[in-house]
């Protein structure tokens, strides 16, 4: 379990030393990212090591069924990526492209982190499919959570700026509704000023604030909190015990978390 769980934390920092390299992010919780600190170059080769020092402990796990699974998170995050930069600046994007980005590029990593758990303790099929129902459902929950605390949190509080996703032209659910229920013609002509990087950051505040005070922002957040539900019923199947109930918690955290 200790090595597994550092094999998982070295993917999820690998991914993220990258994805700060793709987004451009000069912020990560709070403090620099390891691109600004050091450069995109040392911040891919950071990204590299740590992924091969996870394959490494996975091989010396010795267990085949855990590297298949693990090469299958790491294509599912790849494709997640590709597929949200496919649809940067794409304002008509669907909600169906976007949870399949939402799932893949976040969610998998979370559910196969729960499945392998249960795997190298030699769980039955049924325990290794709920646990991992249970993280892919948390997965979409905090990812949902994330984007919508790009819209409503602070920068002080979420530790990067707020707003970061449009600017990265990313086209996350908050906006999806709110363009949705937007006049004919005004989400062309937003997409336009935002897309021909002419948009000033007064336009960002303005377009922040009225996302902001729009339902959409209750829409995602009970979305979330759904998914939380779907995640706590797939657990509940399980037998009752402290390891149980401090993953019910993960639950409520990522409802209520502000960064
Ligand atoms: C953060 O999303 C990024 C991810 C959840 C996945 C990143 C995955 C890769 C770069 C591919 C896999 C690479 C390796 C080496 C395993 P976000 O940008 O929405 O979140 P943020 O606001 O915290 O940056
Ligand atoms: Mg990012």
């Amino acid at each position: 379990i200790y090595r597994l769980s550092t094999l998982f934390e070295y993917v999820h920092a690998a991914s993220l030393l990258h994805d700060d390299v793709l987004d451009n992010a000069d912020l990560r919780r709070s403090k620099p990212s390891a691109r600004q600190v050091w450069g995109n170059s040392a911040a891919v080769l950071g990204g590299d090591f740590l992924y091969a020092a996870a394959s490494a402990i996975a091989v010396e796990c010795k267990d085949l069924e855990l590297i298949q699974l693990l090469s299958d998170v790491l294509k599912r995050m790849v494709e997640g990526q590709f597929l949200e930069l496919e649809h940067t600046h794409d304002w008509k994007i669907t909600k169906t492209a976007y949870m399949e980005i939402i799932t893949a590029k976040t969610a998998t990593l979370i559910a196969a982190a729960c499945t392998s758990g249960a795997m190298v303790a030699h769980a039955d099929d049924k325990t290794m499919r709920h646990l991992g129902e249970f993280g892919l459902n948390l997965g979409i929950a905090f990812q949902l959570m994330d984007d919508l605390l790009d819209y409503t949190s602070s920068q002080e509080a979420f530790g990067k700026p707020v707003g970061k996703d449009l600017k990265e032209g990313k086209i996350t659910l908050p906006l999806v509704y709110f363009v949705s229920e937007l006049e004919k013609g005004e989400g062309e002509r937003l997409a336009e000023l935002f897309k021909s990087q002419k948009a000033k950051d007064k336009d960002y505040e303005d377009l922040v604030r009225r996302v902001r005070t729009h339902g959409a922002i209750e829409r995602v957040r009970s979305e979330a909190s759904e998914y939380v539900e779907r995640a706590c019923e797939a657990l509940g199947l399980l037998p009752d015990s402290p390891g149980r109930r401090s993953l019910m918690e993960l639950g409520t955290y990522i409802l209520t978390r502000r960064r």
